[in-house]
């Protein structure tokens, strides 16, 4: 008997070795990827000044997302605190107290948002640059111009956080990771951005962030990396399992301007931003809608 606890004891012993070795690998693996310094191509984009395009970029900031993420002042905010991932905290913008603003050239703007670096060449954490990085010039330029524009606001934060559970599942998992600039093609030709019309091209083109949830083919599904309690991200073409096909232009306006669907259900803002959505033009909600139509039609959950 005394024996047999002893083995126990030993392999039991040799287990939590084991486990603890591997989390030291994995904390040392993660934290040279978050401490990587990289060297984004030096993009020159010119920032205007006109009311023009800073009322446009603050279009684009408000229905790309920035707005829901960075507060209505740009003031940074706790956007979500999960142990399962860590903290995503999102940077004051402005040149207030505790905001970069004030620090930040032009080509550092340009870095952050289009690359997801900041001004000391490492990666930002969970910014979405994945997106923003087939923004044109034009676009970009105007939302710096409308960043710059925005009036200081106080507000000291601490900056993102990864969580062990984070690391461990950025380490394990392929193809899944918070640091958005490991995925950015740096050293590629720059994408060219479409016509801005009603069609599924320039729909396609405001369409990026939808494919974080609702998947590369739209099709829907589990969203991987997200917190489990989340609901699936359901079928937006119009393929096997999905409601796109009994919907009309109009109704797919009415839902993302309002949040409720045709069929009268309420889209929870929590999971599904169309409160950011909601700021697309008519022109640029029915781009969305004829890409939407134009895609191969998937069957739910083929993301
Ligand atoms: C999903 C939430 C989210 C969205 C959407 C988002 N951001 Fe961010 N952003 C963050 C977080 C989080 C950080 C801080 C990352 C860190 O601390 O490592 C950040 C950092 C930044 C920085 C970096 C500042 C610095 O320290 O260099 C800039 C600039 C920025 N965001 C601009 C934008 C703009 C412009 C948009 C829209 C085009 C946008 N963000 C959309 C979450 C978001
Ligand atoms: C952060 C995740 C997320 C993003 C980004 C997102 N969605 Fe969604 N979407 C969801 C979820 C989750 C639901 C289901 C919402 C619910 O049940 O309350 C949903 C529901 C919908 C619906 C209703 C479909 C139905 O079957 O009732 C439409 C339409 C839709 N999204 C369009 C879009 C479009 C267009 C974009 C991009 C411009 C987008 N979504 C971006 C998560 C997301």
């Amino acid at each position: 008997m005394k024996k047999v606890l002893k083995w126990v004891g030993i392999v039991l012993g040799a287990l939590v070795g084991l486990i603890v070795l591997a989390l030291v690998v994995i904390y040392f693996n993660s934290q040279s990827r978050l401490t990587k310094i990289y060297n984004p191509p030096n993009d020159i984009v010119s920032i205007p000044a006109d009311a023009e395009s800073i009322a446009n970029g603050k279009h684009i900031f408000q229905f790309r997302g920035c707005e829901g993420c960075h507060g209505e002042q740009l003031q940074g905010l706790v956007y979500l605190d999960d142990p399962a991932i860590g903290k995503v905290i999102s940077t004051n913008l402005t040149t207030g107290k505790g905001g970069v603003g004030g620090a930040m050239s032009d080509a550092d703007w340009v870095r952050a948002i289009r690359y997801g670096i900041r001004s000391d060449g490492t990666a930002l954490l969970f910014m979405p640059s994945t997106e923003f990085y087939y923004l044109s010039d034009e676009d970009l330029g105007d939302v710096i111009a409308y960043i710059k524009s925005v009036s200081p606001a106080d507000n000291e934060l601490s900056p993102s956080k990864l969580s062990l559970t984070g690391r461990v599942v950025m380490t394990l998992v392929e193809g899944l990771t918070f640091i958005p600039a490991e995925l950015i093609p740096m050293d590629a030709a720059r994408p060219t951005a479409p016509e801005v019309g009603i069609t599924p091209e320039y729909g396609a083109y405001l369409t990026q962030s939808c494919h974080v949830c609702h998947g590369l083919t739209m099709s829907g599904g589990v969203i991987p990396g997200f917190p489990a309690d989340w609901p699936p991200a359901p079928n937006l073409t119009f393929g096997a399992g999905s409601v796109m096909p009994t919907w009309t232009e109009d109704g797919f306006i009415t839902a993302l301007r309002t949040g409720v669907t045709p069929s009268g259900q309420e889209l929870r803002s929590a999971y599904m931003p169309w409160t950011s959505y909601k700021y697309m033009s008519d022109d640029e909600l029915k781009a969305v809608w004829a890409y939407l139509k134009s895609l191969p039609k998937v069957e739910y959950g083929n993301r």
